[in-house]
């Protein structure tokens, strides 16, 4: 079995969010499990490709309508990423210091476009291609509608929605840029009018899935416009959970912290780190640490960080921690409040692994109060760290996180995004934390709970084969 995934970004070669973190690392399982697995993405211009290096294994022009572009597609030497990653070079569109950006629509036609038009030469092709997200949503309507793929015609697609609120959407203005097609099938590719690429994945990909079986409900009934052809096409639909990548986030070998640990010096291990962050950020060590890393927007809650932060920290003895970036308002009221809580509160406005890493380990509690998540591998990360996740039922957090009251509990959730729950939520932390017999066997056992992509790399290939059947 030869599975092709394709994706935008993927880990460590190019990350903006989970979607690196889950194609960084189930192509690696999958291989492991004795499958071969691969992933092509776009070469940008970052650090990872500055400092790699590249063999050319491919070089030719695609057409974008009735401009051409060269292209080459290129291998990494020395990979010992535990799969074959192949990178397609549009040097005029792909290569920018960016992911994502105002032109993303030609610059992942193109995309997607040169990574078909290299499959053609293949000797063997793959006997599934699986494509993730909106960016590569267009494949699975070219390989089964467009002349010049007809030879990918009988290749099985899957298509997993990591988020379903962007989609891709252009106008049919722009339909011209996609390789010709029987007009007649234009429906395929439109949805409320415009050309969405990820409505035409699922309507054309053999299945979908997505990160977490809550959110595949969910989405019948919120997913940004889809719901009802999500409904539709639900017999092809599955949820099939992520896992975390085992190896890169063990606290025993983690190479980031300051100090590494297992289950058995969980308490003296996480001291050292929280130590290292509470004077490296002027918190105090023995207050309870709270923490949030990730993007600062909408769908994680972020527009009430600051106000829910400010009545926190005055109802409570705690410190918190933020890590991240997104939103220019949000920015300025998290900077703003350091004034006020200097010594108990902090932010580190951007994204930096190495912290994020040392976060994990080091903070009591990680915040997770989204108004969506897919699956959220964060809350599996502190899990295996030894911080107890706090989230917001929804979702993956729904599906991974179950609250102290229940039997078998291990975390803290709550059931709505407002002000006033995350603050009831961070109190029930304080309580927690000062109960240190309950808290420090709740922290061993949520390091014993197992999310490493074994099962689901598997599923995965048992779908796969239900469509090469
Ligand atoms: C997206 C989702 C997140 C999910 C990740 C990986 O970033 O928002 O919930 O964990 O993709 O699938």
């Amino acid at each position: 079995m030869k599975i092709t995934h394709i994706s935008a970004e993927c880990y460590p070669v190019a990350k903006v969010g989970g979607l690196a973190d889950v194609v960084g690392a189930l192509p690696k399982y999958q291989h492991d499990a004795g499958f071969t697995s691969e992933v092509i993405m776009p070469f940008y211009d970052n650090k990872f490709t500055k400092n790699s290096e590249f063999s050319v294994l491919f070089t030719s022009k695609l057409n974008l309508g009735k401009q051409e572009y060269p292209y080459q597609v290129k291998t990494l030497n020395n990979n010992n990423l535990g799969f074959n990653l192949y990178l397609v070079d549009i040097p005029e569109l792909l290569f920018t210091d960016y992911v994502y950006s105002f032109d993303d629509t030609d610059r992942f036609l193109a995309f997607q476009i040169a990574a078909l038009n290299w499959m053609l030469t293949w000797d063997e092709k793959p006997t599934t291609v699986h494509c993730h997200d909106h960016h590569t949503g267009l494949i699975p309507f070219m390989m089964t509608q467009s002349k010049d793929y007809s030879a990918l015609k009988n290749i099985p697609t899957v298509l997993t929605i990591h988020n379903a609120q962007y989609q891709g959407w252009f106008s049919h203005e722009k339909v011209g840029l996609i390789p010709e097609f029987n007009f007649s099938n234009v429906g395929l590719l439109d949805w409320d009018g415009s050309i969405n690429p990820l409505a035409s994945a699922i309507k054309c990909a053999w299945k979908v899935t997505t990160v977490s079986p809550s959110y595949m409900e969910e989405m019948k009934k919120a997913a940004n416009g889809l719901e009802s052809l999500l409904s539709h096409e639900s017999a092809k639909c599955t949820g099939i959970l992520n896992g975390i990548d085992w190896e890169v986030w063990n606290p025993e070998t983690d190479p980031y912290l300051i100090g590494n640990y297992n289950i058995n010096t969980v308490e003296l291990g996480r001291d050292v780190n929280k130590k290292w962050l509470c004077s490296q950020y002027n918190l105090d060590f023995k207050k309870p640490l709270f923490a949030f890393i990730g993007r600062l927007v909408g769908e994680k809650g972020a527009d009430l960080f600051p106000k829910a932060f400010e009545k926190a920290l005055q109802k409570s003895n705690i410190s918190i921690f933020l890590l991240g970036s997104g939103n220019d308002a949000v920015e300025v009221k998290l900077i703003e409040l350091k004034k006020d809580f200097e010594g108990s509160y902090n932010a580190f406005i951007g994204y930096d692994e190495k912290l994020a890493h040392i976060v994990y380990a080091g903070a009591d509690f990680i915040l997770m109060p989204s108004r969506v998540e897919p699956c959220g591998l964060n809350q599996m990360y502190a899990l295996r760290y030894g911080a107890i996740p706090i989230v917001r039922s929804i979702g993956g957090l729904k599906d991974t996180v179950i609250d102290i009251s229940e039997k078998g509990g291990f975390g803290i959730c709550h059931k709505e995004v407002t002000v006033l729950e995350i603050t009831e939520a961070i109190e029930r932390g304080v309580k927690l934390f000062k109960n240190k017999t309950t808290y420090n066997k709740i922290r061993k056992k949520i390091m014993g709970i197992n999310h490493s992509w074994d099962a689901s790399a598997l599923a995965y290939i048992n779908l796969y084969k239900s469509l090469n059947q």
